[in-house]
Formats: C-alpha cells, sequence, structure tokens
C-alpha cells in the first residue's frame, strides 16, 4: 500500500535516490538506534560468528556494517542504490565490496552469502516478493535473512521516514505500508522459513532518547524476522 493513503503530515515527497542522497551526510545523527540496533542486539537464532560470508542489503552509511564488525570476521559485502549513502559506507572500510544496486536486482552471483541483513528499508519497497526472491537467491541454503524494519503500525500512524533538506525543509521518502503477513506470505513464495520474529515499542528507554514520542507510548516501532533458506524440496 502506498503510504500517502495514512499520510498526516503532507510533506513534499521525493523518490528514494533524492531523499537519501540529500540526506546521506546527516542521516546518521539523525537515526535512533532504538529502531534497529536493540532488535539486532536481542537475536538469538543467529550466531554472528558463525558466517563466513555476510550481505548487507540496503546498507546506507554502514551503520549495520559497523555493528556486525564488532560481532564476525566474516566478510562483509554491501549493496544500495543511493550513492551518496555508500560514499558514507566506504570511508568505514567495513565493506569488502559496495556494489549501487537494487535488493530487487543486486547483480551478484548465486548462493554466495551464509547471512544477509536489512535494515530499515522495506518501507522504501513497492512490493516485498522481489526483494525476498533475490535475497534467497543469492543466500546459500539454510543460509539466513534477518530483516529489521519500521513497523507498519508505526507507518499508519500517519509518519512516513523524513528528513531535513540543505534549507531546512521537511520532505518525506516515498513509503509503503507492508503488513507483517505481506512479508510472511512473500518470503514463504520465495523459500523462506520463518526463525524467529520480535517487535520492538515505545518504551522507558525510547523516550529517553526521544522524548517528544512520549504520545506514542507502548506503540510498535519496529520489527525484526529472522528467514531461513530452506532447501530445494524441503518445506
Ligand atoms: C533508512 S536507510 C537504512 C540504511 C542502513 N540499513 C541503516 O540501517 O542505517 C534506507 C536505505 O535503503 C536504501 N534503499 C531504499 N530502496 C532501495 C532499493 N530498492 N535498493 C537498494 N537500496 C535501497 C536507501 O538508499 C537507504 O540507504
Amino acid at each position: 500500500m502506498n503510504h500517502s493513503i495514512f499520510d498526516k503530515r503532507n510533506y513534499p515527497i521525493v523518490n528514494v535516490e533524492q531523499g537519501y542522497g540529500e540526506w546521506a551526510q546527516t542521516y546518521e545523527q539523525v537515526v535512533q538506534d532504538a529502531m534497529d540496533i536493540r532488535l539486532f542486539e536481542r537475536i538469538t537464532a543467529v550466531d554472528w560468528q558463525a558466517h563466513d560470508y555476510i550481505l548487507d542489503l540496503a546498507c546506507g552509511t554502514g551503520r549495520i556494517g559497523a555493528w556486525l564488525e564488532n560481532r564476525t570476521n566474516a566478510i562483509i559485502d554491501g549493496v544500495d542504490i543511493t550513492h551518496e549513502m555508500m560514499a558514507q559506507a566506504e570511508q568505514k572500510n567495513i565493506y569488502r565490496m559496495l556494489q549501487q544496486a537494487s535488493v530487487f536486482e543486486t547483480g551478484l552471483p548465486d548462493a554466495q552469502y551464509d547471512l544477509c541483513t536489512q535494515s530499515l528499508a522495506d518501507e522504501h519497497l513497492p512490493d516485498l516478493h522481489p526483494l525476498y526472491t533475490e535475497v534467497a537467491r543469492v543466500t546459500k541454503a539454510q543460509g539466513k535473512f534477518v530483516i529489521v524494519g519500521f513497523h507498519p503500525y508505526f507507518l499508519m500512524l500517519g509518519m512516513p521516514t523524513h528528513y531535513n533538506n540543505a534549507d531546512g525543509d521537511d520532505i518525506t521518502i516515498q513509503s509503503y505500508v507492508h503488513l507483517l503477513s505481506d512479508h510472511v506470505k512473500a518470503a514463504y513464495g520465495a523459500g523462506w522459513s520463518l526463525v524467529a520474529m520480535d517487535e520492538g515499542i515505545i518504551d522507558d528507554d525510547y523516550i529517553a532518547h526521544k522524548p517528544k514520542w512520549e504520545k506514542y507510548y507502548g506503540t510498535p516501532i519496529s520489527f525484526s524476522m529472522v528467514w531461513q533458506k530452506l532447501e530445494v524440496g524441503q518445506n
């Protein structure tokens, strides 16, 4: 579903590459680790050290790569569609290779990665099927896919991802609402099995970092899912 039917702010809307291209320089000063990193830290279904090759999809400025680097000796590659975000990631010297491409069509070889990650990007994808299909293609059999996202309930409150441009104007980046069941349908259709799931809510910790969200206390803000790729013929 296009987010515009829920939008309560009605800021001007730009596409992903324009939006993240303009936001790249200040993105890490704004994004809240409480949205996604705290969910990564709660995941027990993944042994981060047990993998040799990891792909970080929609890697942006490399926040998740930086988190992974402290937990694994694996080789980490990154894919993102926005050049300016990847330029920030490149400076971190974490990724073996950074590929400017869509998560729908990475251009990477088949069955290359033991583990794939994607954080805070599915709300910008008009459809989840090509995501789960492409990640299944590049992941080895029995490999895992950890996806962390902005919670659809929160998006439905009318607040899509937004940033301030160089003039200080509020700008929304084109967003879509995917129900959690949309993830399940797309992932099962692409040969994934759900291993674990979690949700993060606006709680005391969150309010401590973002006091103005007190009014959303108790609302789900983010989710995580750990998928495992089935062997051919397994279901
Ligand atoms: C909110 S940022 C998240 C970046 C990083 N994963 C993090 O957690 O900080 C969203 C990122 O998704 C990327 N993105 C959005 N749609 C994409 C697509 N179809 N293919 C590849 N990257 C995409 C954007 O360029 C941006 O870097």
